[in-house]
């Protein structure tokens, strides 16, 4: 249950309105790391957190303070939209000054929101839930809000330096201190889930005997010069090795040939392949070949003919189908009788 007391959590009144800079505060809002996000984020959290007490009290604590955010910056944004010309355009043409406010004015702010704010950023982009992280993995999320609290954080004092209003400065100078409070926050309560034995450095603290145990110590140096990093705490400390010149681990890169209806350009098989044994027609494999002037499928091993068809495009289609169902391999001929072409159902076959 959530209750709505009437009455900001700070004040949030400019000295006097700013249409652009009312454009600008969308970002703590509705942008990636806006007030909206971190809200969001932390009710999600709260509700997944399957463990009562301090954990989920300072999530759901977090959570509704930031829904009180939301309502101090929307309060702020209609502040500093009052008075903003509803009706411009024509003046707008005369007087270049008001053109040039206008111009970085949001102007759905006036037509959807009637002089208020949106839940979008300060580009008009709406709001997405997809910034949420809420994995029910309490380390992995409080890294994830810490995270969030100093990207909030660095665009409040971005925005910080965009104004000379003294409302406004109070009210980001407010934010500024949250924001200080809910990293350190997050960063401590890492510490405790460690010190309560919940989780470890790494999330999730699971999975450590099965993981390769050759690639969980090295650091790959990948970039040019000759030390790199080396001496850095990431490359001798926590038992962690720096590996100077790491060689490639795998083969080429190249994935295999997509399914013929999707058109991807790909080698047809070689000749030499084509003569490999291996790569011979077994019995149940189907064929699609040339007999005197049309195309045939056939199953290796069966006496007839299953189908035919006037063109070899014709041909391949009813062959992949028919090779489809049986889950087997489709050889297609070219028309002197050579293997052209492999191709295995289901494709993981190959
Ligand atoms: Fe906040
Ligand atoms: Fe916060």
């Amino acid at each position: 249950m959530f209750r709505h007391t009437k009455l900001l959590q700070f004040e949030a009144k400019p000295e006097k309105p700013d249409p652009v800079y009312a454009r600008k505060l969308q970002e703590l809002i509705g942008g990636a790391y806006g007030e909206m996000t971190v809200t969001m984020q932390y009710l999600f959290q709260g509700w997944n957190c399957r463990i009562e007490g301090k954990y989920k009290d300072l999530i759901m604590d977090t959570a509704t303070e930031e829904i009180g955010h939301v309502e101090m910056l929307a309060t702020m944004v209609a502040r500093l939209l009052e008075g903003a010309p509803a009706t411009v355009t024509a003046e707008a043409v005369q007087d270049p000054v008001l053109a040039a406010t206008i111009g970085g004015m949001d102007v759905q702010q006036a037509i959807v929101a009637g002089g208020g704010a949106l839940p979008a950023d300060s580009n008009g982009y709406p709001w997405n839930a997809r910034f949420v992280i809420a994995s029910g993995n309490l380390l992995a999320d409080f890294r994830a809000n810490a995270a969030a609290e100093a990207q909030g954080r660095l665009q409040t004092a971005r925005l910080y330096h965009m104004t000379d209003d003294p409302g406004v400065k109070e009210m980001l100078k407010f934010n500024l201190a949250r924001d200080t409070v809910h990293q350190k926050q997050w960063l401590a309560a890492i510490e405790e889930l460690k010190a309560d034995g919940l989780e470890e450095v790494v999330a999730p603290s699971a999975l450590f005997d099965e993981e390769n145990q050759t690639h969980n110590k090295t650091i790959w140096h990948l970039s040019d010069g000759p030390d790199g990093a080396k001496g850095a705490a990431w490359t001798t400390g926590a038992g962690l090795e720096y590996l100077m010149d790491p060689e490639p681990l795998g083969g080429p890169g190249t994935a295999p040939p997509p399914d013929p209806a999707l058109f991807g350009t790909s080698e047809p098989l070689p000749a030499e392949d084509a003569a490999e044994p291996t790569l011979q027609p077994a019995d149940g494999d189907v064929e699609t070949f040339h007999d005197g002037s049309v195309w045939k499928n056939k199953v290796v091993g069966n006496t007839r003919a299953s189908g035919s068809a006037e063109t070899k495009s014709d041909a391949v289609a009813a062959g992949r189908k028919l090779a489809i169902k049986r889950g087997t391999a489709h050889f297609i001929h070219t028309k002197d009788g050579r293997i052209g072409e492999r191709r295995t159902y289901p494709r993981a076959r190959s």
